[in-house]
């Protein structure tokens, strides 16, 4: 593996020089004034990333699997049920986590390159009379497939049910890259990861509380200590955590908010859906498909790629490790072997996506894929070249 590639695993993405620097700081008192000059403007950036107004925000020294357990663990209550679609390895692994927790899962079982199944949630909700549904989990991009899921329609199929659950969402892979409104949507918790959309190594699990869902937690008896939202908000209070934070990730975090408000969201979504066009023109360009099943359901920030049937894709991945020095992600769960993945999010530039899909075109020329050396880097160019007027621009 070459240090010098740009990697095109669905994360944890490439980080920042600026990012990197910022996380590199010497060891200061992490409960004095200086602690919260870092902390603060670090919550902060994330409510504005997060498009929020109203959410409280804590950052855990975690991965999103911790974010998932906050949103849990604070909310609920042993034997409350919850309901989830399976539709990638990531919602599977919340609802496992579920399961762990001695929950009771309604799961809806969709096909992998599905999204998020509302019209049916809409149905098992109107039909939940009594409010035994106590929260409806929600993965707005399954990274495993590459499909991103509508929540805000979900949202609207929960208020015609007059259904009164939480709505917890994993964002781990979209925050950050793509759209993601927590207000507007009404989202009751919202969990990220540092090492995404934020453009940090992993170690922050950064999670959303509406004010319905802090309600909640007054009276929710899992057991938490870890990941106490009443514990984190008394140390905020005190420009302090209730444990020892990870203060430099901390610090390369309010400087990652800054640089995404400072490119704007709007610029950075449309960056990340340029960059996914191309890669998308690319696979086409290849004879092959997203594994999302339809275009509304394809991931600006990662393209889980069907190969050849009988192939085994993860050669793919392997051998580009091994023989260019590039990584692209591997097939997960119920998809492995299928589907190799190409990440798109965070710090990316179209010359950058350009050097992975060459790459990836490469690998498959030598495996003897049936693919032409330069035909989905041409498609891809034709997506990014300049001089071509682009949608964002053509509606401005
Ligand atoms: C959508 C999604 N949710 C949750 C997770 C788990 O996050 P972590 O690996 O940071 O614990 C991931 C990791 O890739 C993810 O993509």
């Amino acid at each position: 593996m070459s240090l010098q590639n740009p990697v095109f695993i669905p994360g944890p993405t490439n980080i920042p020089e600026a990012i990197r620097k910022a996380c590199d700081m010497p060891t200061i008192d992490h409960r004095s004034p200086l602690f919260a000059t870092i902390l603060h403007p670090a919550i902060d950036g994330c409510r504005k990333v997060l498009k929020t107004t109203e959410g409280e925000l804590f950052i855990f020294p975690a991965s999103g699997t911790g974010g998932w357990e906050a949103a849990l663990s604070n909310t609920l209550n042993p034997g409350d049920t919850v309901l989830a679609a399976r539709n990638g390895m990531f919602s599977h692994k919340w609802i496992d986590m579920c399961r762990r927790f001695g929950l009771n899962v309604t799961q809806v079982d969709v096909p992998w390159g599905e999204g998020l199944p509302v019209a049916k949630f809409g149905e098992i909700l109107r039909a939940d009379t009594s409010g035994t549904i106590k929260a409806v989990l929600a993965t707005h991009n399954e990274t495993a497939t590459g499909v991103v899921s509508d929540i805000s329609g979900l949202r609207r199929a929960m208020d015609d049910a007059d259904h009164g659950a939480l709505l917890l969402v994993d964002g781990v892979s979209s925050i950050g890259s793509m759209d993601f409104q927590f207000d507007a949507w009404g989202v009751d918790v919202a969990v990220a990861g540092s090492q995404k959309g934020f453009m940090l190594p992993a170690g922050l699990a950064i999670a959303c509380f509406s004010a319905k869902a802090v309600a909640a937690s007054r009276t929710a008896t899992l057991p938490r200590t870890f990941w106490s939202i009443d514990d984190m908000r008394k140390g905020y209070a005190a420009n302090a955590y209730p444990y020892t934070p990870a203060v430099g990730l901390l610090n390369g975090l309010k400087l990652s908010t800054e640089m995404l408000l400072a490119e704007g969201l709007d610029q950075v979504y449309a960056r990340h859906a340029r960059i996914a066009d191309g890669v998308r023109a690319a696979v086409a360009a290849w004879g092959m498909a997203p594994c999302a099943a339809t275009p509304d359901l394809y991931s600006n920030t990662v393209t889980a790629i069907r190969t050849p049937e009988g192939f085994d894709a993860t050669t793919i991945v392997e051998r580009a490790a091994q023989d260019y020095g590039m990584a692209f992600g591997t097939g997960l769960g119920d998809v492995a072997g299928k589907v190799f993945r190409i990440g798109h999010l965070g710090m990316l530039t179209d010359a950058m996506a350009l050097s992975g899909i060459a790459t990836a075109e490469m690998v498959m020329v030598d495996l003897g894929l049936p693919v032409t050396l330069g035909s989905g880097v041409a498609a891809a160019q034709s997506v990014y070249r300049r001089g071509r007027p682009r949608a964002t621009e053509l509606a401005a």
